[in-house]
């Protein structure tokens, strides 16, 4: 029996050493940790149950029978963050760069299945040189039945990736399908086509970090939702993240007990909006003085700043947040912001967290570029996502709701449940200079009359009162009552139920 046991601790020391301890260091010196120290990290400790630590790959091609390593590149299992359930899969570039073989994609399909069985998120770390070239299609075929997976996941686990490595080729479509993606800065980066075909096709001279680096993804394309500055913060910051979420489609948030009274006052709202209309304000500084204890989750916070997207608590339950920010084109809504905030509409909706929405937007973006960009297209996916939601959905009009944006930013008319407006909202077809030149056009040479008319304008629609009288917002509130007026709605709102009509799928405008 001894002599097992030290067989079976002498093959586990094998697997704990991946590539080898020289292919260890070379991961450290670039500021990266190992696969199984990520996992540390991330889990609580001595939380981990590691699954075929002893699965190998089964290629014979190019010499590859003589190189096996138990585990085949990738560490899977589960464990817990904060004493709650979730499944991992960490891939270890030291064996064979981390790339996707056959045996190391039925690993992560293994887990992905249980994953779903027992409804729990699956968050990937990925560190891999993509398909294992030496296996050819088998590694392809391997990378599909992850995709599909993906898929049939979506919308009823939470899937979170978290690059922290190379991700190239097909290998980056599993992550996009993913609810979540965060990078690490420096380390990571994703492309479908690396530099050199990018040479060779197009030829453009680009480095890996200008083509598909933690910055290029954070500001410029929108895959990634966040960037941290290494391994260790983007490990503790999904840790964080983990906690707002629930486990599955089937289960509400978890409850976070919190010293903040639901029903603090914040008087300093009462001066947030600027007398002058044309003047931007922080969004940001209303959500961090309504939610509890100030903390908010955001994501894609450099990417379509116009509108703000992210997680935080009211009343120590989950929320997602979506506020226009009047200081970023004037809070205008165009293609890039409808596309960010819409399919986080679809994951709160898909996840049973509620949704708050401020509401500061002065109506679409016009010009040539957002019209030949599909802007028809793009902005009718927020549309169509508030509608489609039956998640609890309180909306705060703090200043402009003008024109069609007003109706897509949760309006009344899309089902939202709560509609509060602050005095200083105006809520219009359109603003009053706007307005005042179209129906007073034969006015336009008198300046004075002009001026009158927008007045007159501006007194008769550009405030809460007209919408109030029609019921289309519930309540006009004081700013510093703001936390207290939602944290009642979202209690009242607790048990709602609410389906649409059945069918196979609705068909989103994509
Ligand atoms: C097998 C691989 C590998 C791969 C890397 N390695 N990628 N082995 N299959 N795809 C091995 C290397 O041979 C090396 O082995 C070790 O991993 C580390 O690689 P290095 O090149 O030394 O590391 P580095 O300089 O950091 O460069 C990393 C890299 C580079 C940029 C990822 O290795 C690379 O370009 N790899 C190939 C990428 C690629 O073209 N993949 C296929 C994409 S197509 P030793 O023994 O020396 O340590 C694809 C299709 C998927 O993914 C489609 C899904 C639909």
């Amino acid at each position: 029996m001894h002599d097992i046991i030290r067989r079976l601790e002498e093959k586990r020391e094998l697997a704990r050493l991946g590539g080898g301890q020289r292919r260890i260091d070379n991961q450290h010196k670039k500021g990266k940790l190992s696969a199984r120290e990520r996992i540390e990290v991330f889990l609580d400790p001595d939380s981990f149950e590691e699954w075929d630590m002893f699965v190998e790959h089964r290629c014979r091609d190019f010499g590859m029978d003589s190189q096996s390593i138990p585990g085949d590149g990738v560490v899977t299992g589960f464990g817990t963050v904060n004493g709650r359930l979730v499944f991992v899969f960490s891939q270890d570039f030291t064996v064979f760069g981390g790339s996707l073989s056959e045996s190391h994609a039925e690993k992560i399909c293994k887990l992905m299945d249980q994953a779903m069985k027992v409804g729990a998120p699956i968050i990937g770390f990925n560190d891999s040189g993509g398909a294992r070239i030496q296996e050819g299609v088998a590694s392809l075929a391997g990378y599909a039945e992850v995709f599909q997976r993906n898929v049939l996941a979506s919308g009823v686990i939470p899937q979170i990736s978290l690059i922290m490595g190379p991700c190239a080729g097909g290998a980056v479509y599993s992550p996009a399908m993913t609810d979540f993606i965060f990078m690490v800065e420096d380390t990571s980066y994703m492309f479908v086509t690396g530099p050199n075909v990018v040479k060779t096709v197009t030829h453009e001279n680009v480095t890996h970090e200008e083509l598909g680096g933690a910055i290029t993804h954070t500001t410029r394309s929108g895959v990634a939702d966040r960037a941290f500055c290494n391994d260790i913060w983007a490990l503790l910051y999904l840790r964080r993240f983990v906690d707002f979420l629930p486990p599955n489609n089937k289960e509400k948030p978890p409850i976070r007990p919190t010293e903040d009274p639901s029903d603090r006052a914040e008087p300093s709202l009462d001066t947030l909006v600027p007398d002058n209309p044309n003047k931007p304000y922080d969004m940001k500084e209303l959500i961090h003085k309504i939610v509890d204890e100030g903390d908010f989750f955001e994501l894609q916070p450099d990417y379509a700043g116009n509108i703000i997207i992210g997680f935080a608590r009211m009343d120590g339950s989950t929320i997602g947040i979506v506020a226009n920010q009047p200081t970023v084109l004037a809070g205008c809504l165009d293609i890039s912001s409808s596309i960010k905030a819409a399919r986080f509409v679809r994951f709160c909706d898909a996840f049973n967290i509620p949704i708050v929405t401020c509401v500061d937007v002065p109506g679409f973006l016009p010009g040539t570029v957002q019209e030949y960009g599909g802007i028809i297209k793009h902005g009718a996916k927020l549309l169509y996502a508030y509608a489609e939601a039956t998640v609890p959905k309180v909306t705060l009009i703090t200043r402009k709701a003008y024109g069609g944006a007003y109706d897509v930013m949760s309006s009344k008319h899309l089902r939202g449940d709560v509609n509060f407006a602050w005095p200083s909202a105006e809520i219009a077809v359109m603003g009053p200079k706007g307005a005042v030149e179209i129906i007073f056009r034969g006015d336009m040479g008198d300046a004075e009359k002009i001026e009158d008319r927008t007045e007159e304008y501006r007194k008769r629609f550009a405030n809460p009162f007209i919408a109030g009288q029609r019921g289309f917002i519930d309540d006009v509130i004081l700013p510093r009552n703001t936390r207290v007026r939602i944290c009642r709605s979202l209690r009242m709102l607790r048990d709602k139920k609410l389906e649409n009509p059945w069918k196979k799928h609705g068909n989103i405008p994509l």
